[in-house]
């Protein structure tokens, strides 16, 4: 078993080790500015470029006299670096590298970690070693979730409201969906330009894109809480503190927390173009996500605006206008040569452009993503039962994710060449801080890789519990507080109901006091 996650494509352990001294230096035909080993002609860790590798793919061989890395691009030569990381144990201050040689390439090209910014801000710091962990287990899209009705988080110099107003909520909703509790007192945060390109620059330097999601036309409270004409109807509304749910729905009578703008509107179009051109100035990607998920139909049914462009066009629903109103914005990142990212939903739009890429994430199966995908559409998997990692372990444990396979959520196997990849979703509703962000996502981000990186034929939940317990030395040397098994791995059925029956009756932190008490105990 070769020590380390995620799995290689091929590996070979041998006899014998090679003994790091003080003078090892590298000689490397790429820059690779991250690796901070001295450079010599005749260094014994040798990097060369070898063109008949493809992206990200690399080979690594280790004899008692030298280390070899061969690859075709730099992130190829950083990923042999961290396969070496993890087998040479180097920061627990191991000096001898067992011998071995090992091929790799990425099983998926989309290999992707999602974080929502809005519900709850972490902060440059947070997010920089948020992309060390991608980094480290070869993933490479870090889709930023910087918009929703709760929080504006990237300053946009065209409407500087967004952030002034949109950035600040006044309270914050806590203990989960069916509660009316609230922490009083302002809470906000956002990215300047300068930031973002700060991070933008350091994923890169990781092979990491970032894919900027900013949602439209819902989840937009806090864009119209900043500018209430984006609205159908210009109602002044603050910020919204409340996630929503049914309970606090009846008791408040409020259910506006999830708010869409106004698509009849030349007006709205125009800040949404506005808004795309400013953020693909920052972000290189050929890829933008637009949300368009969960979107009320109910403001523009009784919209003239709305109505107006629906009978114009010929339009049959308000799902049409949906269509309608995501096509332009497709024709317009088309133009500056990005494609449109959107939740599958968007897919219920009977005239929507084919081109577009859905993200499957319904936790209920759904057949127009489905249809999608099997005739030719681009798709990216991160349904529900797998790759949702806000939910609680007790609902979804660690094997869920491991276990993933495309297959199993309607693709069918020829199709399985228009899957772009897999990504964790982690919403941030009542996740308040790094305590239970490390929580949610270790050790599913090892799980996650393994499904994204590595090969299907060579998966084994055996193998990899193993490796896993090697990894755990990362999580302690790193300071992540990773979920002990008893906690990632919930055995027995009704305590896995228990748990998530007090999440869901309000005790959103209820895994993150067991892991606690059990660390204490010592165990794993
Ligand atoms: C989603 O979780 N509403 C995309
Ligand atoms: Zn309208």
């Amino acid at each position: 078993m070769i020590n380390l996650i995620p799995i290689p494509y091929k590996s070979e352990s041998k006899k014998g080790f090679f003994l790091i001294d003080d003078g090892f230096k590298a000689c490397s035909d790429f820059e690779l500015p991250l690796l901070k080993l001295e450079r010599a002609d005749d260094g014994r860790l040798v990097i060369k470029k070898d063109s008949s590798f493809g992206n990200e793919s690399y080979s690594l061989d280790v004899t008692e006299d030298c280390i070899t890395i061969k690859a075709g691009d730099e992130a190829g030569a950083y990923y042999a670096l961290q396969s070496l990381r993890q087998i040479s144990r180097y920061e627990l201050g191991k000096r001898k590298v067992p011998c071995c040689t090992i091929n790799d390439r990425p099983n998926y090209k989309w290999r992707g970690m999602q974080l929502d910014e809005s519900r709850h801000f972490f902060g440059k710091e947070e997010v920089k070693r948020y992309l060390d962990l991608m980094f480290m287990m070869k993933l490479n899209v870090f889709h930023w979730h910087l918009t929703d009705d709760q929080g504006w988080r990237v300053e946009i110099k065209k409407y500087p409201l967004l952030t002034e107003i949109g950035s600040v909520r006044s309270f914050t909703q806590i203990n989960g969906w069916g509660s009316t509790d609230i922490i009083e007192g302002e809470y906000g945060g956002y990215y300047t330009q300068e930031d973002i390109k700060e991070i933008v620059e350091y994923a890169s330097q990781r092979g990491i894109m970032i894919v900027p999601e900013i949602d439209f036309p819902a989840h937009c409270a806090a864009a119209i809480a900043a500018y209430p004409w984006l609205a159908c109807r210009e109602l002044n509304r603050p910020v919204p503190g409340y996630f929503g749910g049914i309970i606090p729905e009846k008791k408040l009578g409020i259910k506006d927390w999830n708010r869409t703008i106004c698509a009849g509107k030349e007006q709205t179009m125009e800040f949404v173009f506005d808004v795309i051109d400013e953020i693909c100035q920052l972000f290189p990607a050929p890829y933008f996500h637009i949300g368009g998920d969960e979107a009320p139909k109910d403001e523009w049914k009784k919209c003239p605006h709305c109505q107006k462009v629906i009978s114009d066009n010929h339009l049959k629903d308000e799902e049409d206008l949906q269509g309608w109103f995501n096509n332009r914005i497709l024709e317009h990142l088309k133009g500056k040569g990005k494609r449109l990212i959107g939740w599958n939903e968007i897919l219920a739009a009977g005239n929507l452009d084919k081109t577009v890429i859905a993200q499957y994430w319904t936790p209920q199966r759904d057949k127009n993503a489905e249809k999608h995908v099997n005739t030719g559409g681009s798709i990216i998997m991160s349904n529900h039962k797998s790759f949702y990692f806000d939910m609680t372990y007790g609902l979804y444990p660690l094997k869920n994710t491991y276990n993933y396979s495309p297959v199993n959520f309607g693709v069918n196997e020829e199709n399985v060449k228009n899957v772009l990849g897999v990504e964790g979703e982690v919403w941030t509703e009542w996740i308040d801080g790094r305590e239970k962000l490390d929580l949610m996502i270790a050790p599913r981000m090892q799980a996650l890789a393994e499904v994204a990186w590595s090969a299907p034929k060579n998966k084994s939940w055996k193998d990899f519990k193993a490796r896993l317990d090697n990894f755990k030395v990362y999580y302690k040397l790193l300071d992540i507080n990773y979920a002990v098994d008893a906690v990632s791995l919930p055995k027995n059925r009704i305590k896995r109901a228990k748990i998530q029956s007090k999440f869901m009756k309000g005790d959103t932190h209820l895994e993150v006091k067991l892991n606690r008490e059990l660390k204490r105990k010592g165990e794993q």
